[in-house]
């Protein structure tokens, strides 16, 4: 069994991005620039954006945070993204979800600007995604399709089942592993809460995607030997065994199902810290103008 590791890789990955923003700023005479727009301060949310804004840092880009109150009206953080859209300097823009109830997720996705939008979630992006044009694609299929590649993983003709249909991961990684190309090629099954028979079709997975949210819900009895399982599930519960008292848990049981399979992806230290370097990638995609 090959254990994916995400740090090591995610490491390499920035390195690289920060010697091509040396390049950038040499030829640009500027930085890449990514604002993150976080409305309210929800604890998950405020530890991801510092996250993100701290890796800008790390690798030569420039960020702003715009930080508007839990109350904010939802046409005051429409025209905050407009403003954005319409800045120059500014060449990615994120909204960190998810956003106070009062506020329509899908207007603001839908107002961020196509070419701008380097968490590929616009419908335009998604479009694109799927007929195969150039577009940003989610940061965590993204991050999933890297890890293949970066363990040369052999995916032409195998059988991926997804398992979870979300807009941010189920339904983006289906399709981009179905896509003609490496990593691709694959026949995908894409699973839910509703499909019949579950474990019989995990098992029949040569690569198993793992994005429900449902602590090691996936267990050694639902694995094919030698799958490649990839774990995007992190939860964070209760433990007694830990100084903080909590543990992070990935969507599969790690123990049982690692002795079986011949790559799997750890959690935490799997998939997740991939989420942010190809959040990075796509804003150097942006800055280079080589999607739109
Ligand atoms: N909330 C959880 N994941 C994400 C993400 O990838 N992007 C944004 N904007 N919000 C999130």
């Amino acid at each position: 069994m090959i254990l994916i590791d995400g740090n090591k890789i995610s490491n390499e990955i920035k390195n690289e991005l920060a010697a091509e923003t040396f390049e950038f700023v040499k030829n640009f005479d500027r930085k890449p620039h990514l604002a993150a727009i976080l409305v309210g301060n929800d604890g998950a949310s405020e530890t991801y954006v510092g996250h993100k804004v701290k890796s800008c840092e790390q690798v030569g880009f420039f960020s702003t945070l715009i930080r508007l109150e839990n109350n904010c009206s939802e046409s005051e953080l429409l025209q905050k993204i407009e403003k954005i859209n319409n800045d120059p300097e500014v060449d990615g823009l994120i909204v960190q979800l998810p956003l106070p109830s009062h506020i329509s997720e899908q207007k603001v996705i839908e107002t961020i600007n196509p070419a701008k939008d380097v968490d590929g979630f616009h419908p335009v992006n998604v479009g694109r995604m799927v007929i195969g044009l150039p577009s940003y694609i989610p940061a965590t299929p993204f991050g999933i399709l890297e890890l293949i590649k970066r363990y040369e993983i052999q995916t032409d003709g195998k059988h991926c089942v997804v398992l979870g249909r979300s807009n941010i991961v189920g339904k983006p990684i289906s399709i981009l592993m179905s896509r003609k190309s490496y990593p691709g090629n694959c026949t995908v099954t894409l699973c839910h809460s509703r499909t019949v028979d579950l474990p019989d079709v995990l098992r029949q997975a040569d690569i198993l995607i793992v994005a429900l949210g449902n602590p090691e819900f996936v267990k050694a009895n639902m694995v094919k030997e030698n799958a490649v399982v990839i774990d995007v599930g992190i939860t964070r519960v209760k433990s007694d065994k830990t100084k903080s008292g909590w543990k992070l848990l990935g969507d599969v049981k790690f123990e049982e199902v690692a002795e079986k399979c011949s790559f799997i992806t750890p959690v935490p230290g799997g998939v997740g810290p991939m989420t942010i370097v190809s959040l990075l990638r796509n804003t150097l995609f942006a800055a280079r103008k080589e999607i739109y």
